[in-house]
């Protein structure tokens, strides 16, 4: 077995996933990526020491399995798996046909399923852990988010029957749930009212940074939550907490 502990990072290409990759990078770690776009992962991964890029889906099967096998072939063990790819398709219960719920459904429930399932025998070794991403949206309903909502609630819950049944062998589960993390893509689609409305509902008055996310993933990760499970730590600037935190009730008060 190698002397760097390993963890697989699924969504590795970009955005919090790529941060997270630096983040174990410079603790020591050894880190597999994976992402399906295999062109942006390439470009991510060049340049960067101890990582094994793996251009795979997280949602079908035997390249799950190649995930795993290619894994150990390349590093000898997995110490923890990030469970972070995910696809957003916001849009109203009525249009939402079956083909578009089973994409989201496929990749953010799936996936989570599926990568954590081939993952059990060499987390069973290492004495590993699981960090799955779910979102404020998992926590919270809102408009347009049938699927993606439903999908990240899903994890939550699945991140809890993880731990309940994996303690046994060691193997830690937790979540995180981001509220809205000013990533490229995020910030390409916010509008202007979007991005003041969240400033106005979110105590911290800001979006999150895709650094701030990472932190909390790789805590979750380390030996220092040795004794944290089945838990759910939402990394949103105070905005789930919030459940009175109506902007105008906050500024002037009420006896509500
Ligand atoms: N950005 C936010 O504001 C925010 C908020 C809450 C939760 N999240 C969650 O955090 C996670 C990462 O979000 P992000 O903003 O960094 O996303 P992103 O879109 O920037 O990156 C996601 C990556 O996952 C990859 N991917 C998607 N489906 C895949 C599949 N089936 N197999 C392999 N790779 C796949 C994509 O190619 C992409 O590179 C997601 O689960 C997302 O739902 C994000």
């Amino acid at each position: 077995m190698s002397d760097h502990k390993t963890a697989i990072v699924t969504g590795a290409a970009r955005g919090i996933g790529l941060a997270t990759t630096h983040l174990f990078l410079a603790e020591g770690l050894s880190v597999a990526m994976v992402d399906r776009d295999a062109e942006e992962l390439q470009r991510a991964a060049d340049g960067l020491e101890r990582v094994l890029p793996l251009p795979y889906d997280v949602s079908i099967p035997e390249q799950v399995d190649a995930i795993m096998a290619e894994t150990i072939q390349h590093f000898g063990r997995i110490d923890c798996l990030v469970n972070n790819a995910g696809v957003a398709d916001f849009g109203p219960i009525e249009d939402t046909s079956f083909a578009r719920w089973r994409t989201v459904m496929e990749t953010n429930l799936d996936g989570v399923f599926l990568c954590s399932q081939a993952a059990i025998p060499h987390l069973k070794k290492t004495r590993g852990a699981i960090v799955n991403i779910a979102s404020i949206s998992g926590l919270r309903a809102s408009t347009l988010r049938v699927a993606y909502g439903t999908s990240k609630a899903a994890v939550i819950h699945l991140t809890q029957q993880q731990a309940a049944e994996l303690g046994e062998y060691g193997i830690r589960a937790n979540c995180v749930a981001p509220g809205p993390v000013r990533t490229k893509l995020a910030m390409a689609v916010h509008t202007p009212e979007i991005i003041d409305a969240y400033h106005d509902a979110i105590p911290l008055n800001r979006y999150g940074a895709e650094d701030e996310i990472a932190h909390v993933i790789a805590f979750l990760c380390s030996d220092k939550a040795s004794y944290v499970t089945g838990q759910l730590i939402s990394a949103d600037g105070g905005f789930e907490s919030t459940g009175i935190g109506l902007p105008a009730v906050r500024a002037k008060g009420d006896f509500a």
